[in-house]
């Protein structure tokens, strides 16, 4: 393999975020199962240690989403999250088509990674919706609920505890679906392990 073929990716500040992030939201998610099945068979941890669990997790990723958002902003890696609206539908369908069809017979990928780019359009969109809409939905959320003095006592006569807990809710089973698709699609490549091994050591081969 030539040395031309190895492109460097992922930073150490990028990498750290997200080994902090993948355990901490997976730390979230059994957490948080437990606390909302509380009395069901999804319970395996005791109630106070799930809140305790819980609420140390989610203010560690909470201070650690401001990492991604400043090391996005200012070390370089915006360029690859870059909207560009011409097309864009187009794009997105070619890559679908791709995942759904294509890389079952043998079809070359549409968007091959380079130094220029680092996501298919699939995966800048849905990490875009997901960074900069669902993380910070469930942060506000989160922190409102850790001091629920701040929330307002009702919207329309429904309780605004009541919809803080059901958004946050919401939002944290769509974080988790998007985790099952994430480290599904990661293990799209050519070989199985090579996107993972690339989050780790920074270099794509
Ligand atoms: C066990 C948990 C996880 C695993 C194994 C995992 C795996 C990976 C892998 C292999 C990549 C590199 C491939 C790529 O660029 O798409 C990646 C990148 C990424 N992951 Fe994850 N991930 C996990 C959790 C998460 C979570 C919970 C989030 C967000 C809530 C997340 C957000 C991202 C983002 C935004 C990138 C691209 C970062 C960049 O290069 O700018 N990941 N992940």
């Amino acid at each position: 393999m030539s040395i031309k073929e190895k492109i460097y990716l992922y930073p150490v500040w990028l990498r750290i975020w997200h080994a902090i992030n993948a355990i901490g939201i997976l730390i979230l998610i059994v957490s948080g199962l437990n606390l909302q099945f509380s009395k069901g068979s999804l319970s395996f941890i005791n109630f106070e240690s799930a809140i305790n669990m819980h609420n140390v997790a989610g203010v560690i990723v909470s201070i650690n989403y401001l990492l991604f958002f400043f090391g996005n902003m200012f070390l370089g890696n915006k360029k690859y999250y870059r909207i560009k609206p011409k097309g864009c539908t187009k794009r997105i369908v070619k890559q679908a088509k791709y995942y759904a069809f294509g890389m079952f017979t043998g079809q070359k990928t549409p968007f091959p990674i380079s130094e220029k780019r680092k996501f298919n359009p699939l995966q800048k969109y849905s990490y875009l919706l997901i960074m900069y809409i669902f993380v910070p939905v469930i942060i506000i959320t989160g922190l409102a609920l850790l001091f629920p003095e701040t929330i307002i006592e009702s919207v329309y006569s429904v309780s605004g505890i009541s919809l803080t807990a059901l958004t946050h809710a919401a939002t944290g089973f769509i974080l988790s679906i998007f985790l099952l698709i994430h480290i599904y699609v990661s293990t799209i490549g050519k070989s199985p392990i090579n996107n993972f091994k690339s989050i780790v050591t920074g270099w794509h081969y």
